[in-house]
């Protein structure tokens, strides 16, 4: 079996006051990073913990989708959180906020959100976050899952290639992984540790939402729901008014979106 060298490695020591990324944990291959993460939460890990991986063979995304991306090329990791229980619905965008002001600074492609966690760029989807919770004998946990396609070349991947890209297809150059995951820890703990950040996470992560305004198609289980996508309320529910003039709020867990004019 092939040998990759941890390009992660010492990132950790780069911050000894940030809690995201107080430890952190790389697997050449696992399953899923979340499934890591939330093992290490049952065990009593404390919050902050990063499990990053160069392969996952049961990575996955909402919606029981599967997410794919090749070896040694992207960015697969999960942070375990343990936030204040009225946080918890906030922490998909605590993932998206940290992950397009990261995106902002590798690329000049403008960088926006679709809701309710697909970063894009020119189009397509850059990243995706999974967030899922729990608890354990210490209370809540949260953990977000996310991915970035940094050096993904989409159009060897059928399934994806017209709906994904990556910073190596925006730049037209291969970027760092370990610069990319630098910033964007330190992003993620800007957010996470500043009541001030907390905040205005709401209003500043739907500054860049796409879908405000525009006509969505939303599957809420056996539901098809048509509407107007008109804002999102203080814990980033999407407010959607149907044809009928009702206004449904609809939780990220539950739901996928197409906006109606694009992909
Ligand atoms: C989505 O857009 O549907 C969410 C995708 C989340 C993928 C990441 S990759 C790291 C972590 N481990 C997983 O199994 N999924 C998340």
């Amino acid at each position: 079996m092939s040998s990759t060298t941890n390009e992660f490695e010492g990132l950790e020591s780069l911050d000894g006051r940030a809690i995201v990324g107080r430890r952190i944990v790389w697997h050449e291959t696992t399953g899923s990073t979340n499934d890591d993460a939330r093992h290490a939460a049952d065990a009593g890990e404390p919050e902050g913990l990063v499990v990053v991986a160069d392969l996952q063979t049961k990575g996955r995304g909402r919606m029981s989708r599967t997410w794919t991306s090749p070896v040694g090329r992207d960015i697969l990791f999960s942070v375990l959180l343990k936030p204040n229980p009225a946080d918890l619905p906030k922490m998909p965008l605590v993932a998206g906020l940290a992950v397009a002001r990261t995106l902002d600074a590798f690329t000049d492609v403008p960088i926006t959100l679709k809701w309710p966690n697909d970063v894009r760029a020119a189009d397509r989807k850059i990243s995706g976050s999974l967030v899922e919770s729990g608890s354990s004998d210490t209370g809540y946990y949260a953990i977000i899952g996310t991915g970035v396609n940094v050096n993904l070349d989409a159009t060897l991947h059928p399934e994806i290639t017209d709906i994904a890209t990556s910073l190596r297809t925006l730049n037209g150059q291969r970027v760092s992984r370990r610069e990319v995951m630098r910033k964007l820890l330190l992003e993620m703990d800007n957010i996470y540790t500043s009541p001030e950040q907390m905040g205005a996470l709401v209003a500043d992560w739907s500054a860049r939402l796409e879908t405000l305004g525009r006509e969505i198609d939303v599957r809420w289980g056996h539901e098809l729901l048509h509407g107007v996508a008109e804002g999102v309320d203080d814990t980033g529910r999407l407010l959607l008014r149907d044809r009928a003039g009702d206004v449904h709020r609809l939780e990220a867990g539950e739901v996928t979106t197409v906006l109606r004019d694009s992909r």
